[in-house]
């Protein structure tokens, strides 16, 4: 186990759920459905709490949680480059178009978080001793949050896109009707779009 790249996957970590607390802010600002604004309500209050989970981890590991690194750097680059994106789409004033964009920003930044958390629970798995249970639970509790997060974003960019193309959609998204928490539940959620 490379322990350096541990440290940094867990800094990335952090720096991505803070980017993601601050892109949830904002997306709901452009938010206008009312499920949508419901569930990004939800989402960014889970998205607190795994910041907090993961300084905890830091803690324990006894990481600076605070360490800038170039990866880091680039993790929060990507934050505000949507956090822009988002405000200057609410600033030209077209409200559905907001909503897009911010659905976009939001299943953009959650495929970074999905991304680390699957990473955080293979190194949990090849870990031993008081680390590796430390590492566990906190996977545990966060994983089933991090895949809804991801696919129900995807599918709510996908569906708000559709009905803004005045091509049939689904509202709510089926991976939010279906409670989709894999990729193997948003392929079957996606597939059954044409009998919803
Ligand atoms: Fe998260």
């Amino acid at each position: 186990m490379n322990r350096n790249q541990v440290d940094e996957l867990l800094c990335e970590a952090i720096e991505t759920e803070r980017g993601g607390i601050k892109v949830y802010e904002i997306a709901l600002s452009c938010a206008q459905n009312r499920d949508l604004r419901q569930e990004w309500e939800k989402y960014l209050a889970e998205t607190r709490n795994h910041e907090r989970i993961l300084k905890d981890i830091c803690t324990e590991f006894g990481v600076n949680a605070e360490r800038d690194t170039s990866g880091r750097k680039i993790v929060r680059s990507l934050a505000e480059t949507l956090i822009k994106g988002m405000q200057a789409a609410l600033n030209s004033g077209v409200r559905s178009q907001a909503e897009i964009v911010a659905a976009e920003a939001v299943a953009t930044a959650e495929m970074k978080d999905h991304l680390n958390w699957e990473l955080i629970g293979q190194v949990a798995s090849k870990m031993d001793g008081n680390d590796a249970a430390i590492l566990k639970k906190a996977y545990d509790e966060v994983e089933d949050q991090e895949d809804r997060h991801f696919y129900h974003a995807k599918g709510w960019a996908r569906e708000l896109w559709a009905a803004s193309l005045g091509v049939p959609a689904v509202l709510p998204p089926p991976e939010e009707k279906l409670h989709v928490k894999s990729g193997l539940g948003a392929a079957a959620a996606q597939s059954t779009r044409k009998l919803m």
